[in-house]
Order: C-alpha cells, then sequence, then structure tokens
C-alpha cells in the first residue's frame, strides 16, 4: 500500500483539524502546508517538512496525493481550479464557493478531470447520522412527512464579536445559512434520499453594525480588545435564518439556524417523522439516536458497533461506551477520501463531493433569493 502525501492550505481553526485527522489514518503523510501568514514557523510548530506563503509553489513542487483546501471562503474557487489544473485530488471547505458560478466551474472541472473531491461536510460521518440513513433506506421508518431542526451557535452573540466570515467579500452574500445551515440541509437531503424542491426563507440581523478590531482576530479564538481598537461596522449578512421546505415527496421541512443563541457553542438536531416511527439526533448527545413509536416504548441507540447497521459500523473507531465527535468525523471523512484515491474511481455519494458542492452552493442561492423577495421560491 502507498503512502499518500498531503498538502494542507490555510493553517487556522480547520486546518489543524484536518492534519490531526490525517495524522490518525496512518496511510497519509501531510508532506507540505502553505499559509500566507508564519508558513515555516507553522511548519515547524507542527512537524510538517515544509512550509511555503505561496500555496502554488507547493502544488508545483511536493507531488501531491491531495490538497486540503482550509482558507476563507473567497479563495476556495481559485485554490480548487489551480489544484485540479495539475491533477491534484481536492479535499475543500465548506461553504464550497461564494458563488454558484464558481460551483459549477468546479464541479465541472472535477468530472472532466476524473478526481476525487470532497466538500468537508463532515456530519455525514457521525455513525448515528449514518445509522438514520439506513434505517430510512430499509424502510424502517416509513413514509416521512416531515423533517425539523436546527443549527445554533453563539460565537457571534456580542456585537464585539468579529470574523472574516461577517464580510460578504470574503465570506459570501449569505452567512448562518452558508455558513452552518449549508451543513445541516446536505445532511437532511442525504439521510432522507430527497431534494428539496420549493422553499421559503426569512432572514434577522441581529447585530445591525458591530465592532470590528483594527487588527487581525483568528477565528474562534475568543481574544478581547479594548473599545479603542475597533472600527464600527455595518453587517450585510445574516446572523438568523429561519427557512421552510417542501421536499419532492411531499415532505415537509424547517429548519432554524443561528450564529446568536447563547449557550449553544455547536449544536445540531434533525427530527424525522415517518408513518411508522420519528427519528431524532442531538450533536449535543451524538452517540445516541432516538426511536420514537406510538405504540411501544421509546427507544435510545447507542454507538454500539456489533448492533448498528453496517453503514454506521463503517464510521465507528472504538467500542460501544468510547464517546467519538467531531474529530472522529473527520477522519473518517478522509478515510473514505484517500481509499477512493487508491481505488483510483471517483464515486462519491457517501461523502460530500463536488457535484454536491454545486448543489450547496445552488440552495444557497435560492435561500438567499427567498429572503430578499420574503416569498416561496421553486428549485
Ligand atoms: N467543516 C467544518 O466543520 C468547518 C469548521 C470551521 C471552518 N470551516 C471552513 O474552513 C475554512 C477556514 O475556516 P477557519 O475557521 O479555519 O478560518 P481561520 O481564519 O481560522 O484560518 C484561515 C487560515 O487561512 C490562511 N490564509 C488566508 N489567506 C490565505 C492565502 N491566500 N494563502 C494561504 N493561506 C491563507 C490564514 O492565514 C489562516 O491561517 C472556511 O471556509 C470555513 O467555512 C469548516
Amino acid at each position: 500500500m502507498k503512502k499518500m502525501r498531503a498538502g494542507i492550505i490555510g493553517i487556522g481553526f480547520i486546518g489543524q483539524a484536518h492534519i490531526e485527522a490525517l495524522r490518525r489514518l496512518g496511510n497519509v503523510e501531510v508532506v507540505a502546508l502553505a499559509d500566507q501568514d508564519g508558513a515555516k514557523e507553522k511548519a515547524e510548530r507542527l512537524f510538517i517538512p515544509k512550509g511555503y506563503e505561496d500555496y502554488k509553489e507547493m502544488l508545483d513542487k511536493e507531488n501531491l496525493d491531495a490538497v486540503h483546501i482550509c482558507t476563507p471562503n473567497f479563495l476556495h474557487f481559485e485554490m480548487a481550479k489551480e489544484a485540479m489544473e495539475r491533477g491534484i485530488h481536492v479535499v475543500l471547505e465548506k461553504p464550497f464557493t461564494v458563488s454558484l458560478e464558481e460551483a459549477r466551474a468546479l464541479a465541472k472541472m472535477a468530472k472532466d478531470k476524473n478526481l476525487v473531491t470532497c466538500v468537508n461536510h463532515t456530519l455525514r460521518m457521525f455513525p448515528q447520522v449514518k445509522e438514520m440513513k439506513a434505517l430510512v433506506e430499509k424502510g424502517e421508518v416509513g413514509d416521512i412527512f416531515a423533517v425539523h431542526g436546527c443549527y445554533l451557535q453563539d460565537w457571534l452573540f456580542y456585537d464585539t464579536d468579529w470574523s472574516w466570515r461577517l464580510e460578504p467579500s470574503v465570506s459570501g452574500k449569505t452567512r448562518a445559512f452558508s455558513d452552518i445551515g449549508s451543513h445541516w440541509i446536505d445532511m437532511v437531503e442525504n439521510i432522507i434520499g430527497q431534494r428539496a424542491v420549493e422553499l421559503i426563507a426569512e432572514f434577522d440581523i441581529v447585530h445591525k453594525t458591530r465592532k470590528k478590531p483594527l487588527k487581525e482576530v483568528e477565528t474562534f479564538s475568543g481574544v478581547s480588545l479594548k473599545p479603542e481598537d475597533y472600527e464600527e461596522k455595518k453587517i450585510e449578512t445574516e446572523d438568523w435564518c429561519s427557512i421552510l421546505f417542501r421536499f419532492e415527496k411531499g415532505a415537509i421541512g424547517s429548519v432554524n439556524v443561528s450564529q446568536v443563541t447563547a449557550g449553544r457553542k455547536n449544536q445540531q438536531i434533525i427530527e424525522i417523522s415517518g408513518s411508522k416511527c420519528s427519528l431524532k439526533w442531538d450533536s449535543e448527545d451524538s452517540n445516541e439516536l432516538f426511536i420514537g413509536r406510538r405504540d411501544a416504548f421509546n427507544q435510545k441507540v447507542t454507538k454500539e458497533p456489533s448492533l448498528v447497521e453496517k453503514e454506521a459500523k463503517e464510521v465507528i473507531g472504538y467500542p460501544g461506551g468510547h464517546v467519538e465527535g467531531f474529530p472522529d468525523t473527520f477522519k473518517m471523512q478522509f478515510k473514505k477520501f484517500y481509499k477512493q484515491i487508491e481505488e483510483g474511481i471517483p464515486k462519491g455519494g457517501d461523502f460530500a463531493t463536488f457535484a454536491d458542492g454545486e448543489r450547496e452552493m445552488y440552495l444557497n442561492d435560492k435561500v438567499f433569493e427567498s429572503a430578499q423577495k420574503r416569498a416561496w421560491v421553486k428549485l
């Protein structure tokens, strides 16, 4: 078995999570990183052989099998394009791009070049999410008539909270939806095997202005600055987003997405109402799945590899009773991604590919359009 060569672009919060997950795999070596800010120092600190200020130099020199792009959103398109032009397989962070045109171009290029691609929607890799999908596919849930849930965070709760994600030129024209709501809808369409065909979205900007620090702050760093260090900035993207959906087989759906809900650090909930039973999964209790029944006792299904469906077992790394979570989903996603590279067959389906990224940006456009018009839009 060949050891794969990986390079990482962007060593902030999530770039470091990619490195950690890859190191846990064993068959992938992170041979280089690229970051415009302190690349050499970051490489030394993380014990990675090479650090490049210019990511193109890394792509040219390192003979990479795959590159992981973990930079702010507006850079995703250009970086993925440069990598694919060199025949390098790509893991790209979400949101996929900042426009549908970019998304279409990347999806086409990935297909034309027959490359293995992944958009990092790791919610799909939680064992209990896989369990839900398997139960739906086996017909255990019956006909699905409703899906609802939320994705809630609080890291933008105060008007002094700032990040590049608040600037549309860097982050895109939506924020709460593209940053986190995109994870939820990707998970839901994947679990129920149905696409949304209509939606209506309502946005709210809770803080109409925010205080932007006059020096750089790394995302989620929790750094607090003094008042004289800020400038007042008008905010154009949503802190809150509520959406009603209609899915292709008639099910109704709804989700609330927030970056300003105190105490909710990163909570995703999905609840499916079917004609045989209901299913509920809450990321704050991610190793359990609730199965609700009308005429029998309800069940709590634990992450026990000997009892779950085979699709869920595939993404479990430890015995029952040993809690797994967010970092494990990265490991499992990358394990599947590198296996496809090894086999030379880009087939997707299990993890989100660039084709799913195109869908993500299509939904993003429609959510934005609906919120602007304050009306239902057809998909
Ligand atoms: N899948 C997930 O669960 C998840 C979680 C968090 C972030 N993300 C996504 O990951 C991406 C990065 O987010 P983050 O929170 O890590 O941001 P961050 O601000 O913490 O880090 C971004 C890094 O990119 C580097 N960078 C910026 N411009 C660059 C350039 N031109 N060349 C090389 N490096 C450059 C910065 O120096 C920084 O180190 C975003 O697209 C975000 O939406 C995904």
